[in-house]
């Protein structure tokens, strides 16, 4: 009887996206929207991060806004994302994250986006299974630019089997460019086995304070996103 309500419930996420259930983490007193219908800018404050070089340096303190659903039911999730990128490791993009209710030390995540290092703003991906590690990629189409010149990146993350894999779209969509492929995401050989659900949604960072004159150290950063599509449904086989 319990199993045949928890089915009910899943079908009843899957068919319609606006049953959907948004949540604000670290983002006190902002009302939760759901991305999908409309373009949302997230204000992030500095001193803001989603990354756990050790288990003691859990830190998952950026605003993330995002919803929950079945892991079996994920297919992929993709948004648009831009800033005024300036300072080092400021962030954004996509947030999957597979949560450890007994230790949140232990969630697991990959966040994708746009990421500024080396003083330009590039592709960033990281994956933490135990600890996070972190590639770059280059933003190479000058389309992916906004009129102000900020760099913009459509992002996509999709399940593949027992994969996740991070693309890049670029030339208006029509072609994806892969930067990371992430074995354990579905994998029930991973040693946490199979997460029953998963948070998906986007967020910001702002690791680093601004410096000098001109700058309040408190100055945040504002990440826009659009074009959010989460497509999910029940898995054949
Ligand atoms: C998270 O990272 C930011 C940026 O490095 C840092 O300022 C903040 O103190 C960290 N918070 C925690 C709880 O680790
Ligand atoms: C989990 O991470 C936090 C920092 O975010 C730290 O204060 C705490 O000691 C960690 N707990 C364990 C069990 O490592």
């Amino acid at each position: 009887m319990l199993f045949a309500t928890a089915i009910c419930l899943l079908l009843t996420t899957s068919a319609s996206s606006s049953s959907l259930q948004w949540h604000w983490l670290n983002n006190p007193n902002i009302k939760p929207v759901s991305p999908l219908a409309h373009p949302i800018t997230i204000h992030v404050p500095p001193d803001t991060d989603i990354w756990r070089p050790s288990l003691s340096k859990h830190n998952f303190t950026a605003p993330y806004l995002y919803t929950v659903i079945p892991a079996a039911h994920f297919q992929s999730v993709q948004v648009t994302v831009t800033a005024p990128w300036k300072t080092l490791y400021d962030q954004g993009g996509l947030v999957v994250a597979f949560p450890d209710r007994h230790s949140p030390n232990r969630t697991r995540f990959i966040k994708a986006g746009i990421e500024f290092n080396d003083g330009a703003p590039a592709l960033g991906v990281v994956a933490t299974d135990v600890l996070s590690d972190w590639s770059l990629s280059p933003i190479v189409t000058t389309e992916q630019q906004t009129k102000e010149g900020d760099a913009k990146a459509t992002i996509l993350v999709e399940r593949d089997g027992t994969d996740a894999w991070v693309y890049v779209l670029e030339n208006g969509g029509r072609t994806r460019r892969a930067l990371r492929q992430v074995t354990w995401a579905f994998n029930e050989d991973d040693a946490q086995g199979l997460a029953r659900e998963m948070q998906v949604g986007i967020y910001g960072a702002k690791p680093t304070e601004e410096a000098g004159e001109e700058h309040a150290r408190e100055e945040g950063i504002d990440v826009s996103f659009s074009g959010f599509a989460l497509r999910t449904g029940l898995r054949r086989g």
